[in-house]
């Protein structure tokens, strides 16, 4: 079998067999295929798409590139989340503490900020002295002891999709349906949940900005899931404002605290409480509306704050910046945002949300970089609010100065006011199961 044959049957449209499939990806860990040949295949794939069973076969060889974890010493039905990306997304902080408080184990394994989007790990660092970084043994240990743990992704897991990513970046290649599904299902099957919640993202802030690309994506997900013996569902969720009003990495913990007292903002609790309640009804604890009652239960009696703090400090955190988040460290400046002229704001760019806030500190250049865990966005208006000329559209917070110049600019094209007030959406668009 030869590259140069898979790269030319792919450009031609040709659909790959199991085996050409296997070969490019044990080509690509035994360093024996170069990037180049490995880029030129991504282009054509990312051009003429997959089948179903392709992108099954290729989600499958990528996690057979690494180990699987094994979390049968947890006995009971274990569930993961993941969200596609979005902006302000903290929904992880708030509805794994929902799930774990009502006896159902979270044993997730979460990733950092992606390009403009955010990453819970990064989100919990920023609590003093929490730790993600567990060897197997421990991971498991505190799952069994506190209920949860979330953790940084083992790089044994799925390691074919951390190469084929790291091209995919430099390459133009990142917004391909089969490309996008096989690299979220290879990690989450390695992940070894027995079931798994898909967040699509769709809008400006997503990977797929159409509901029907979003849609595809989602269906063949839950498919993938479905073939690798998992009980899968998706939910296709708004991207075309910011989730809540805080955007950056301690700002948002402050926001999902809020949340878990009862007095956070309504999209972000309407969306927690639902994906909480198909995480329940997926580990079979009974019928959705009965999930969403018990979600809303826990979220509204403290019981899931507590577990939040109890999670915090079995992962070496200190949860005195949970129960009272005013001890997070704030950054010396900030620099408002306001409206050039009256009206409603009509539409919010929310990938220049996410680019601004790393601008400020909140995401990184590359995966050296430093990060400025107080820095970030807090939103004072959002789509369909009125704002009259000069009132505060957001505030800016970083450490460095310079930086809010460098974000403001950005900032202000993120916001499009107009006088229609625009028709408003709804915060999830269908669920695929
Ligand atoms: N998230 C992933 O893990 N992979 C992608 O390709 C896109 C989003």
């Amino acid at each position: 079998m030869h590259m140069y044959d898979i790269i030319q049957k792919k450009k031609e449209k040709g659909v790959l067999s199991k085996a050409e499939i296997d070969f490019v990806i044990n080509g690509l860990m035994r360093d024996e295929i170069a990037d180049y040949q490995i880029s030129a295949l991504l282009m054509a794939i990312c051009l003429n798409g997959m089948t179903a069973e392709e992108t099954a076969d290729l989600t499958l060889a990528m996690v057979q590139s690494g180990s699987v974890a094994d979390l049968s010493p947890i006995s009971e039905i274990k569930v993961d989340k993941h969200s596609t990306g979005g902006v302000g997304d903290k929904t992880t902080l708030i509805t794994a503490p929902i799930v774990a408080s009502l006896g159902v184990p979270v044993a997730k394994m979460a990733g950092r900020g992606l390009g403009h989007t955010g990453g819970t790990i990064d989100k919990l660092e920023s609590v003093p002295g929490l730790r993600t970084q567990f060897s197997y043994n421990e991971f498991l240990k505190l799952v069994k002891e506190t209920g949860i743990c979330v953790a940084s992704q083992y790089g044994s897991l799925a390691p074919a999709d951390k190469k084929i990513y790291a091209i995919r970046d430099a390459t133009a290649t990142v917004d391909s349906i089969p490309l996008i599904a096989s690299s979220v299902m290879s990690k989450k099957i390695a992940a070894g949940a027995d079931c798994i919640l898909l967040d699509v993202k769709t809008g400006n802030g997503a990977f797929m900005k159409t509901i029907d690309d979003s849609i595809c994506l989602a269906q063949t997900m839950v498919d993938i899931g479905k073939k690798a013996g998992k009980k899968a569902i998706a939910l296709i969720t708004d991207m075309n404002k910011p989730l809540g009003f805080a955007i950056g990495n301690s700002l948002e913990v402050i926001e999902a605290c809020e949340t878990l007292k009862g007095i956070g903002p309504k999209d972000l609790t309407d969306l927690s409480i639902e994906l909480a309640a198909y995480m329940l009804f997926l580990a079979g604890k009974g019928s959705l509306e009965g999930c969403r009652s018990m979600a809303r239960d826990a979220l509204y009696s403290g019981r899931a704050l507590s577990k939040l703090a109890q999670m915090v400090d079995a992962q070496g955190g200190d949860s005195a910046y949970i129960k009272n988040p005013k001890l997070f460290k704030t950054t010396q400046f900030s620099m408002p945002i306001r409206a050039n002229q009256s009206g409603y704001v009509h539409e919010m760019d929310c990938s220049l949300f996410g680019r601004a806030s790393s601008i400020l500190g909140a995401g990184r250049d590359n995966l050296e970089s430093d990060i400025d865990y107080a820095a970030g966005i807090i939103l004072h208006k959002k789509t369909g609010d009125y704002a009259n000329e000069k009132d505060t559209l957001a505030v800016m917070y970083s450490s460095d100065e310079k930086k809010l110049l460098e974000a403001k600019s950005i900032l202000e094209s993120a916001f499009a006011l107009s006088p229609q007030k625009p028709p408003s959406t709804p915060l999830i668009y269908k669920v695929i199961s």
